[in-house]
């Protein structure tokens, strides 16, 4: 942050640094078009027309930013950044103008008010801190609410942070607070108002430069933002302090699908203590298990609840023209009542008003073992998300991983079943971990799993059929159930 800039500073006088940060955020998803239509002149009109939108489009065909270009264009008259930070905030750009001015932290008073409403404890506990020691009142705090809250320490919102990095590096298992990595960094349990949140503490890499980062960062925020729903994993806030850039999650008590249907307890989020007075009879279960080294296998049937779940989760994506672009078993987590939650929306793509539409893009993207042809050729498509939607129904069914070294890729398995000359039968594929499928409810996602995994995604089926396949089997098990 700029400690030197105040709402007063003229457009011209922002630093080079702090332009290329805005343009970090505002180049990506075109987001400076909010901004350019939205700036006035001193008459009330709009300073810019639909032809000056044009020229600073081409801009990027340059290599150029169409923000820093703005910003210079903009600079020539006596605009200050107040009137720019209201622009932003106005259209909920709020780490955009958290840039330029950061929000106060919240005041004494009001910090007295949350402890208050949340009784003896400190409400929020920032995460690598002690469990009794108060907020830091550092001066780059921000607390501040993404979407306005009326009540000081409202915990439900999408809310910047700033937390302390003190994680301790040890798995969970090992009494420490890490409870995964991933591509992007690695993924701590931490508290917040003493509820459980997992925190994801993005790296920059030797293949994704702090500014690169911070791109795919906004667009995760972003993203999140808007997207909302029973199966998508929930962003409670994130922050971004200089090369600190951190996500907070909703936490998922039983891990990912990846991790689950393996069995690894190790990478159990919470493996819950036996002599918790509140352990109910499915976490004693996981905890007697949890001795021997296993968590108990999925059912079948939360197999197939898991999997409308998901199905759920992506036509809800795709519903709202965005593809998933990294669908795999790693990334569908469960939460305490193995509801599945789809998560990281890091490489989702807006794909305009159009689903079917297929993008090109300079970066391929996404998990090798899961994607669909296409996506190879750096073209995205909501249908690749169903091919990668086709190898998680692969793993349900069989409870093998995506990629083995000796198996080589489990889509490969297919041809194997499929062909009546070799040993391999769909009877032999299904995890024998699990007791109460039947071979009808088998066969029916063995063929919608081999539907979503047809070459020419055109032959693929939308998700909404695909949702509707997984619905009939789980009304089946259960009319089994009744009866
Ligand atoms: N909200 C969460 N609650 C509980 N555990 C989580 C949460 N988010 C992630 N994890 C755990 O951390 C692991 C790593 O997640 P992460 O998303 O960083 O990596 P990944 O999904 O394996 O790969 P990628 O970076 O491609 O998404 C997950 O597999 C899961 O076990
Ligand atoms: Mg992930």
């Amino acid at each position: 942050m700029d400690s030197s800039v105040t709402s007063g500073t003229y457009i011209r006088n922002i630093s080079y640094g702090l332009r290329r940060r805005l343009s970090d955020f505002l180049d990506h998803q075109d987001m400076w078009k909010h901004v350019v239509v939205s700036i006035r002149k001193p008459t009330g009109g709009p300073r810019y027309s639909h032809q000056h939108v044009k020229r600073f489009e081409c801009l990027l065909a340059q290599g150029k930013s169409p923000t820093v270009e703005l910003l210079n264009d903009w600079g020539t008259t006596n605009s200050t950044v107040g009137e720019l930070v209201d622009i932003l905030r106005s259209h909920s750009l709020m780490a955009a103008a958290d840039i330029l001015l950061p929000e106060q932290p919240l005041s004494a008073e009001a910090r007295q008010a949350c402890y208050a409403a949340a009784g003896p404890a400190p409400p929020t506990r920032l995460i690598g801190q002690e469990e009794t020691e108060p907020p830091a009142a550092s001066s780059s705090q921000q607390t501040q609410p993404l979407e306005e809250n009326t009540e000081a320490g409202h915990t439900g919102s999408f809310s910047s942070f700033q937390y302390s990095w003190n994680f301790d590096n040890r798995p969970t298992s090992d009494g420490g607070s890490r409870i995964g990595e991933g591509g992007f960094g690695i993924v701590y349990k931490g508290f917040l108002n003493n509820k459980p949140v997992a925190v994801k503490k993005l790296n920059p890499m030797a293949d994704m430069p702090l500014d690169k980062l911070q791109v795919q960062f906004n667009q995760e925020i972003q993203t999140l933002k808007v997207l909302k729903h029973e199966n998508l994993v929930d962003m409670i806030g994130f922050s971004c302090e200089e090369q600190h850039l951190c996500i907070v999650y909703d936490f998922m008590a039983n891990g990912s699908l990846l991790d689950r249907l393996a069995c690894l307890v190790g990478s159990a989020p919470t493996v819950p203590s036996c002599q918790n007075p509140n352990s109910n009879l499915e976490d004693l279960i996981l905890c007697f298990s949890s001795l021997k080294d296993r968590t108990p296998p999925l059912s079948w049937e939360q197999r197939c609840s898991i999997a409308e779940g998901t199905a759920r989760g992506l036509e809800y994506l795709h519903g709202n023209h965005h593809v998933h672009r990294d669908v795999k078993s790693a990334n569908i987590l469960l939460d305490g009542g193995f509801v599945a939650k789809v998560s990281d929306f890091g490489l989702t793509r807006a794909s305009a008003e159009n689903t079917s539409a297929t993008m090109m893009t300079e970066r391929i993207v996404g998990t090798r073992a899961y994607m669909a042809p296409e996506a190879l050729l750096g073209q995205v498509t909501p249908k690749s998300d169903v091919f990668s939607f086709g190898v998680v129904l692969l793993e349900i069914l069989s409870g093998l991983p995506p990629a083995d070294e000796n198996q080589g890729f489990l889509i490969e398995q297919r041809y194997d079943i499929d062909d009546e000359d070799e040993d391999l039968t769909l009877e032999d594929f299904v995890d024998k971990k699990m007791s109460d499928w039947e071979m009808s409810q088998v066969e029916s996602i063995y063929c919608l799993a081999s539907n979503c995994l047809h070459n020419r995604k055109n032959r693929r089926p939308v998700i909404g059929q695909v949702l509707s396949e997984i619905h009939s089997v789980v009304k089946s098990i259960s009319v089994d159930a009744r009866g």
